[in-house]
């Protein structure tokens, strides 16, 4: 696809949701249009489920591989079973308990499902969006609606519509501007279809909230993101995603230990000329205000180290924001991987492809 569609931007208010904005949005995807909307967690560029043409297009639009397979929208719990041949008792519980919310179960794929929508596999990945906007438009558009991030391919989602239209502009029919979004990462991910359910991505229902309903989760992703080992076999879980266009250096260990390497290799970042972004938390900003009247540094404020909430709200919005400015290299501390911090350490391990720099005094 070349940059040759008319892209339209429509601001909905959450609370107009009867809005011709939303009805607009729905008759594109039932003719097989393309439509990015936010939801509680990223915004989605979404098409019809069962429009296995219009699945195509969001592929072409994104730059993604088709090998990685895409989530499917539904307006309500009672929707499962258009696109799911069976609905496990533990799909049941754990709906029940977050959902709408930002959960995404990977369940058995009904035939009726194009194959393309789940990569060709036999599963296909579902979830039911807290927003009211997403769930304004499932309702009026009355289809499924298969929506990754609405990004380009291996670029930070998007939290705005602003980002939508840097990534998609002249890509997609219409972008649904509905704010920033509240959660700011991406949904958790369960795999219903091992022996075993498994964690494929870490999101904002926390592995606490999940271990009280699933006591026997697989948490190999856990392992894998607090070490330096390789990347699970999932599809969509390489190392290198999320990840803005400059190299992100991640620093891990104790805090003291930590910021007196961060400022030593800052320093000498800044004196071999490169352009240099930092993300720090308030408690760390001070670290940094040796370097705050250097021009080739700029620096991104994530907020308190105490409120993860804020952290995940800012996070892809500030490292879109370094490499808008030109950041050769972007350095961070991880945070602490518990609750929704799992998920933001997550976030930024992928960014920096793996790779931690690990530091003990
Ligand atoms: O919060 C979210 O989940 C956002 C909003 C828009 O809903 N969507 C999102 O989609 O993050 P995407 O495509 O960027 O990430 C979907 C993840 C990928 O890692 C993909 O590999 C995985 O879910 N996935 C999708 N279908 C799968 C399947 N059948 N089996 C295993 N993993 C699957
Ligand atoms: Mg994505």
């Amino acid at each position: 696809m070349t940059d040759a569609i008319a892209t339209q931007r429509l601001r909905v208010e959450p609370t107009a949701l009867q809005a011709e904005a939303i009805q607009l949005a729905a008759t594109a995807i039932r003719e097989g249009k393309l439509v990015a909307f936010p939801t509680e967690t990223v915004y989605g560029l979404g098409a019809n489920a069962f429009d296995a043409t219009a699945i195509a297009r969001i592929f072409a639009a994104k730059g993604r591989p088709f090998s990685n397979p895409l989530i499917v929208h539904l307006a309500t719990v009672e929707h499962l079973a258009t696109v799911t041949s069976e609905i496990p008792d533990l799909a049941q519980r754990l709906l029940a308990q977050f959902a709408p919310g930002p959960l995404t179960l990977v369940l058995p794929r009904h035939p009726r499902v194009p194959a393309i929508v789940s990569a060709g596999l036999s599963t296909i990945a579902v979830r039911i969006p807290d927003h009211p906007i997403a769930h304004a438009l499932l309702v009026a558009s009355d289809v499924p609606i298969a929506a990754p991030s609405a990004n380009r391919s291996n670029y930070p989602s998007p939290t705005t519509a602003d980002h939508v239209v840097d990534d998609l502009w002249g890509r997609i029919d219409i972008v649904l501007d509905g704010g920033a979004t509240p959660i700011g990462v991406e949904s958790t991910v369960v795999d219903l279809t091992t022996n075993v359910p498994r964690l494929l991505r870490p999101g904002s229902v926390s592995l606490e909230q999940l271990l009280t309903v699933v006591p026997s989760l697989d948490l190999t992703l856990h392992r894998v993101t607090n070490s330096d080992t390789s990347p699970t076999a999932s599809p969509g879980m390489f190392l290198k995603h999320y990840a803005p266009q400059a190299q992100v250096l991640l620093f891990q260990g104790d805090r003291p230990a930590v910021l007196a390497h961060m400022q030593a290799r800052a320093s000498d970042l800044v004196q071999s000329g490169q352009r240099l972004g930092l993300l720090v938390t308030d408690e760390d900003a001070d670290q940094f205000s040796f370097l705050t009247s250097q021009p080739t540094v700029m620096i991104a404020h994530l907020g308190t180290s105490k409120d993860f909430t804020t952290i995940a709200q800012r996070l892809f919005a500030a490292l879109r924001e370094l490499d808008r400015w030109g950041a050769d290299l972007i350095l961070m501390r991880a945070v602490d991987p518990h609750g929704l911090g799992l998920a933001i350490y997550d976030r930024l391990f992928r960014a920096a492809a793996g790779q931690i720099i690990q530091c003990d005094s």
